[in-house]
């Protein structure tokens, strides 16, 4: 049997635990492993390797993709050829080669192209993984414990210098269109105010919060964790105009999807990888495999049209938020 390994779309920390674990667990299985370069742009350039004990053995701290990733490439409409549809002759490369199924690993791009390709006869698995943890299907993506773990480093050392200023400082993280990475690091640092795309925003609340703070003897600073589909610069620039302190942001940017990954996340790389090994191993495609309740599951590609995943108003930590006095901009 032969199964392709690719890591899909944007990268994170714990990716080379999910090709460690699905390798080693494939090969111990006589399973021949290819890993193929660059997300889905390997299996449409045909750039591949085969994967070996030795290759794979001490990935499990190292942060990024073995592999390479891409988060452009699609079958379906080439970036490279005016978005021609070159699905075919991924199809026909991959029954050339002999592969018997793929595991992707990747967020909800990745898995709308997986699913496709399954239903054309290419066999497809889907390992979740996104610092955005924005998946519908699973409760954990591989690399989101260690985004938060980054941004709430973050959010404590900028409230210390924020306290020495009395400064207003706004921490914009990365999250796509949804507030999981900043509903969970705002927590976890006390952040004083916590904005998410899901809940709306009233300015003028932040702004009388701050003022309040900036009087009060003892505080004097604000600590505001915004996800990245909130408006920053037009909250700054609101606050820079009523406030008489200073008001500065700051972008984290990419610093939170590098690095070793968390033990949380190699853990749950491993226990996902290991699901999807065995899975493959069975000939049983066609799945993401989900993580839910503390366990592997399987979630059919075709039990679902949408596959992004909101922060639900009703989430235990938004009304924790609230309970705590933490701020969400109303
Ligand atoms: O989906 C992961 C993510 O890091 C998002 O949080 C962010 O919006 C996007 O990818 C950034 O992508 P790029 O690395 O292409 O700028």
């Amino acid at each position: 049997m032969h199964v392709a390994l690719l890591t899909g779309g944007g990268d994170c920390a714990g990716l080379d635990t999910v090709v460690r674990t699905l390798t080693l667990s494939l090969l111990n299985r006589q399973i021949q492993v290819t890993g193929i370069e660059q997300g889905y742009a390997g299996l449409m350039r045909h750039q591949w390797r085969a994967l070996s004990f030795s290759e794979v053995q001490t990935l499990s701290d190292v942060g990024g993709s073995l592999l390479g990733c891409h988060n452009r490439a699609n079958p379906f409409a080439d970036p490279d050829h005016d978005g021609t549809d070159v699905s075919a002759q991924v199809l026909a490369w991959a029954r050339e080669r002999r592969i018997d199924g793929v595991v992707a690993i990747g967020g909800d791009g990745t898995l709308s192209i997986a699913a496709r390709l399954h239903a054309l006869g290419l066999p497809h698995l889907v390992v979740p993984k996104t610092i955005d943890n924005d998946l519908a299907g699973t409760q954990g993506c591989v690399g989101f414990d260690t985004a938060v773990s980054v941004v709430t480093e973050a959010l404590q050392r900028l409230r210390t210098t924020a306290r020495s200023h009395g400064r207003v400082l706004i921490l914009h993280t990365m999250g796509r269109n949804t507030g999981w990475l900043a509903l969970y690091a705002g927590i976890a640092a006390q952040a004083d105010v916590i904005l998410l795309p899901e809940l709306p925003i009233v300015q003028q609340h932040i702004v009388d919060l701050c003022r309040q703070r900036g009087a009060s003897p003892g505080l004097g600073h604000t600590i505001i964790c915004a996800a990245e589909a909130v408006d920053v610069q037009a909250l700054k620039e609101a606050l820079a105009q009523a406030l008489p302190c200073e008001v500065r942001s700051v972008r984290l940017g990419h610093v939170q999807r590098g690095g070793p990954p968390t033990a949380t996340d190699r853990l749950l790389a491993t226990h996902l990888a290991q699901a999807a090994a065995q899975d493959a191993a069975a000939r049983r495609f066609g799945y993401l495999i989900g993580w839910q309740g503390g366990r592997c599951r399987r979630v059919a590609f075709n039990s679902r049209h949408q596959w992004t995943r909101k922060v639900p108003t009703g989430h235990p930590l938004v009304q924790a938020a609230a309970d705590l006095g933490v701020n969400l901009g109303q």
